[in-house]
């Protein structure tokens, strides 16, 4: 019953919440989902009990970790429209530590569903705090849209991380972003953080590439690990696994194992190495220390 979210001290039992992260931008192709597949598995592979949550009705993240759209049975849909609960649609995955809520087409129709809905903003965010499965971070793959579905995400989440390619457009669709996560933040989540901007299919040979990154790195907080451009990446999700499963020395699979390490400095979460307390065992290390 421990999970890695709950911690036992004698008989006090400490419900800690995850710590959620949304994957945002609403420009389709620049790495949301890779990003999101890659650094869940990542973060699973440094020990944290993860939880992926696809919110895309593509299902991209789904596929990616290796469940076939057409067996799921319940997924984010179910969720929002509240047929079921977020443990119930939760599936294992081939990564230990990481698991998916998956989603299927039928994501599409929930935004027309829920527009009566008073609390449809923030139906996500209740589904996570009511799951009792322990999660140590959830990471959120969002749509390239800044509809409903993103909403939810951005409602749910902590923090929010930014993939980026280094194009001409770039700054321009990053303006309108950071206008909607103040809008979130005003209307339904006002803890909502900017964690950074991630950089990627990052082409280093390319001036285009470097004149985009300093501009981007001059006004936002940009992540230290850029993730380059890598087939493996690409290819990995036809294989239904992260690239760390398919590749791990591949430079996209290290990239996104990097890129999980920065991102695990900043979080407060216990170190994997402390001490478990000696009257219960919690299935995971204690986190004394975890966000509350
Ligand atoms: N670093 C990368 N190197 C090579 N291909 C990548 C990389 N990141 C993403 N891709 C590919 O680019 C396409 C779009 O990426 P995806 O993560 O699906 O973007 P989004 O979720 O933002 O729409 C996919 O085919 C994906 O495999
Ligand atoms: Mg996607």
């Amino acid at each position: 019953m421990d999970g890695g979210g709950v911690v036992v001290y004698g008989c006090e039992r400490v419900e800690v919440p995850p710590i959620t992260i949304a994957i945002a931008n609403q420009k389709g192709g620049v790495g949301k989902t890779t990003t999101s597949v890659n650094l869940a598995a990542s973060l699973a592979a440094a020990e944290r009990s993860v939880l992926l949550i696809d919110c895309d009705p593509q299902g991209n993240a789904t596929s990616g970790v290796g469940v076939d759209r057409r067996s799921v049975e319940r997924s984010v849909y179910d969720v929002l429209l509240g047929q079921c609960g977020l443990d119930e649609a939760t599936l294992p995955t081939r990564v230990p530590g990481l698991s998916i809520v998956p989603a299927t087409q039928d994501l599409v129709a929930a935004e027309l569903e829920l527009v009566d809905a008073p609390d449809r903003a923030t139906r996500l965010r209740d589904a996570i705090a009511a799951s009792q499965r322990g999660a140590e971070i959830v990471i959120l793959d969002c749509p390239p849209s800044l509809g409903l579905l993103t909403v939810n995400a951005l409602s749910a989440a902590d923090r929010v991380l930014v993939p980026l390619q280094c194009e001409f457009y770039a700054l321009e669709g990053l303006t309108h972003l950071m206008a909607t996560i103040d809008r979130i933040k005003a209307a339904y989540n006002a803890e909502l953080a900017f964690e950074g901007i991630v950089l990627t299919m990052y082409d280093g040979r390319n001036s285009l590439t470097h004149e985009v990154a300093e501009q981007v790195r001059e006004h936002f907080r940009v992540f230290t690990t850029v993730v380059p451009r890598n087939v493996r990446l690409s290819e990995a999700p036809s294989h239904g696994v992260p690239a760390l499963l398919y590749d791990a020395q591949s430079r996209g699979a290290q990239a996104y194992l990097g890129l999980a390490r920065e991102l695990l400095e900043g979080l407060p979460l216990a170190p994997r190495e402390a001490p478990r307390p000696a009257a219960s065992k919690p299935a995971r290390g204690p986190k004394a220390e975890a966000k509350v």
